[in-house]
């Protein structure tokens, strides 16, 4: 049985909810997949013999990534890269179609031309909206960000503009590539 690794940070939550609903499909799909804070591999180290596909994920934050997705990438380049490997990103301007493609989502382009992997196969997917648990500065970067994108501005407002069933598809093709 083929096993997928998911690698993944997470600042509010979300993105390891997209993780989860990955192993879920995988698994529905008949292989086999474990996930695992990419915080905590670094720390406890990851037995990468085991995994058939290695799959990275992140959100953007601030219109980049967390600094220890870059430095994990860089020192983990060999490990991903032996075997397939994925990478998928999580954002709000993701939540409209133009931005939700490979090409079109300027934060997947980034990681691009800044990370030292380029993985095999890319995936951009929507994320949340919630601006009741962010603090004052965050709710206003990203009030102007959906200002200009023609979102929501309501500082009550929280929105899952994640397609779960384009996750789960997602996690069906992820297995293809193990
Ligand atoms: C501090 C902060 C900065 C963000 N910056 C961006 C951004 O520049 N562009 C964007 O499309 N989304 C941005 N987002 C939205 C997140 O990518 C989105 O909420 C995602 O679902 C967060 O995933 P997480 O819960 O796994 O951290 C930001 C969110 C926060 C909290």
């Amino acid at each position: 049985m083929k096993c997928v690794l998911i690698l993944y940070l997470s600042r509010d939550g979300h993105t390891a909810r997209i993780a989860r609903a990955l192993c879920g499909s995988i698994a529905a799909a008949g292989g086999r997949a474990e996930m695992m804070d990419l915080v905590e591999a670094e720390r406890e180290g990851v037995d990468w013999a085991r995994y058939d596909l290695r799959v990275l994920g992140a959100p953007v934050l601030y219109g980049t990534y967390d600094k220890r997705l870059f430095d994990f990438v860089a020192k983990h380049k060999a490990e991903l890269d032996a075997r397939p490997n994925a990478f998928f990103n999580v954002s709000v301007v993701a939540r409209i179609p133009a931005k939700a493609t490979v090409e079109g989502n300027r934060y997947m382009q980034k990681f691009l031309q800044l990370s030292p992997w380029q993985p095999r196969d890319l995936k951009v997917i929507a994320g949340k909206v919630n601006y009741p648990v962010w603090a004052w500065y965050e709710r206003l970067m990203i009030q102007l960000i959906m200002k200009y994108t023609d979102g929501p501005t309501d500082p009550s407002t929280v929105i899952d503009y994640t397609d779960w069933d384009d996750v789960a598809a997602y996690g069906r093709h992820l297995l293809t590539l193990a």
